[in-house]
């Protein structure tokens, strides 16, 4: 459920017509409803039941600090993938003992950061980077605080690339390797073996590779158990998919069953959890507003040509993702809907977000909503073609701000400069 409805013919987002948000902040702008995040958050919450479970939100899902300090009033915990998702959630005011950082190739300068901040685990994808923060910890007469990150060799049935936990994806310790890599993990001095981390995907739709992934996890933890290793917790990854077509019928578990299912595999097993969710969380709670430049009718196609492009949201360019598409005023009941492809203004054939997508009657200066793009829109985007990253503005209620605004072309440019030889020919 999310707070993206029409009302009186026009759209809303909770108590605030998007049309008065474009005219003030001009398109194209993402627009988060913090009543749908808040609500995605509580409801996982509440399905997890009264598991002692820590829900760490995937910054990389949408990094803006006003909506993680959001999930973090609530109180949500940070899962980040770089120094500058760490900073950002310290930013946002997430305690560094609620942070855990994850990530296949982490640097020398994060690691240093992540040891030096105290977070609560950092997620170790490889004997080499093992090996490495034992002495980048001794050095500093500190024990690093690890999770383990196995890969259970489980297919998600999603995307390509977005399939984490298969044996031939770069994530993890591979599970063959993974007993003597933990044994090796616990017997290191710089080391302190506090849990095993497992992610194999994004946007499931289904739960039973997570139901396999998680049996694998719990037969490799009681395996360890025997041996004398006891972890204090397990870190489950994220991964449970959204529903991006309102009109299909294909809807991914609910939280509630994701929740019951943790509890059926991990509900006696002693460790504390953590999760690891990015789209759950955000996906329906942003949206992404453009608005209608041209309307191009030719002979094998017409198109709509509208002013956000593949590199505000690149989802459907790079993953063929579909985004439901609203007019944000409310189209006449009995209106005739045609089939359009919605396109952007970047010189690449790839800049279509959607194909042959039967649209309502739309004109030149209408607005448009791409749904469920709270997730991987805004963290995705750049400048291709020069075009400024598009501002953020959160809702809440009757209120609304720009929590990210458009930079100036100035600011743009500001970081590049012109070397006096270039101008001596
Ligand atoms: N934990 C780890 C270690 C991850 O790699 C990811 C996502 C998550 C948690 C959060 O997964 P989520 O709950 O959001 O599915 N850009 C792609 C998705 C990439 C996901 C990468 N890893 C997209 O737009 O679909």
């Amino acid at each position: 459920m999310n707070h993206f409805e029409y009302r009186d013919g026009e759209l809303f987002v909770e108590d605030v017509p998007i049309a008065r948000i474009a005219e003030q902040v001009g398109t194209p702008f993402y627009c988060y409803s913090t009543a749908t995040l808040a609500r995605h958050y509580r409801v996982l919450r509440e399905g997890l039941g009264d598991l002692d479970a820590l829900i760490c939100f995937a910054v990389k899902a949408n990094s803006n600090i006003a909506l993680i300090r959001t999930l973090g009033l609530m109180g949500a915990g940070a899962d980040v993938v770089s120094e500058g998702e760490m900073r950002r959630a310290l930013a946002a005011g997430i305690p560094p003992e609620r942070i855990v950082f994850s990530g296949v190739g982490k640097t020398r300068a994060e690691l240093a950061m992540a040891l030096d901040t105290g977070i609560l685990q950092i997620n170790v994808e490889s004997e080499p980077e093992l090996r490495l923060l034992n002495e980048m910890a001794l050095e500093r007469g500190k024990k690093a605080v690890i999770g383990l990150r196995v890969n259970p060799d489980v297919d998600a049935h999603t995307h390509a690339k977005i399939t984490t936990g298969r044996k031939e994806n770069k994530f993890g310790i591979e599970w063959t390797k993974a007993p003597d890599i933990l044994r090796l993990a616990h017997g290191l001095p710089g080391i302190q073996l506090a849990s095993i981390a497992i992610h194999i995907g994004s946007q499931l739709t289904e739960l039973a590779p997570f139901r396999a992934a998680f049996l694998k996890l719990r037969e490799l933890v009681e395996s360890l158990k025997k041996d004398g290793i006891v972890l204090p917790r397990l870190d489950l990854g994220g991964g449970l998919g959204v529903p991006y077509e309102a009109t299909r019928n294909e809807m991914p578990p609910l939280p509630a069953e994701y929740g019951a299912l943790v509890k059926e595999v991990f509900g006696d097993s002693g460790h504390s959890l953590l999760l690891e969710p990015g789209r759950l969380l955000v996906g329906n709670a942003g949206t992404l507003i453009s608005q209608v430049l041209f309307v191009k009718k030719g002979e094998s196609r017409n198109f709509v040509i509208c002013d956000a492009a593949m590199n505000d949201l690149v989802r459907p360019a790079m993953y063929d993702a579909h985004h439901d598409i609203r007019a944000v005023t409310e189209p006449a009941a009995g209106s005739d809907y045609a089939p359009f492809d919605v396109v952007g203004p970047v010189c690449e054939t790839g800049d279509t977000f959607a194909r042959q997508r039967p649209l309502p009657p739309l004109a030149e200066g209408d607005l448009i909503a791409f749904a469920t793009a709270g997730a991987y829109g805004a963290t995705m985007s750049s400048t291709y073609n020069s075009r400024p990253l598009v501002p953020a503005v959160l809702v809440k209620g009757d209120q609304f701000a720009v929590v990210r605004a458009r930079p100036t072309y100035e600011q743009m440019f500001s970081l590049e400069s012109v070397p006096e030889w270039v101008e001596q020919g």
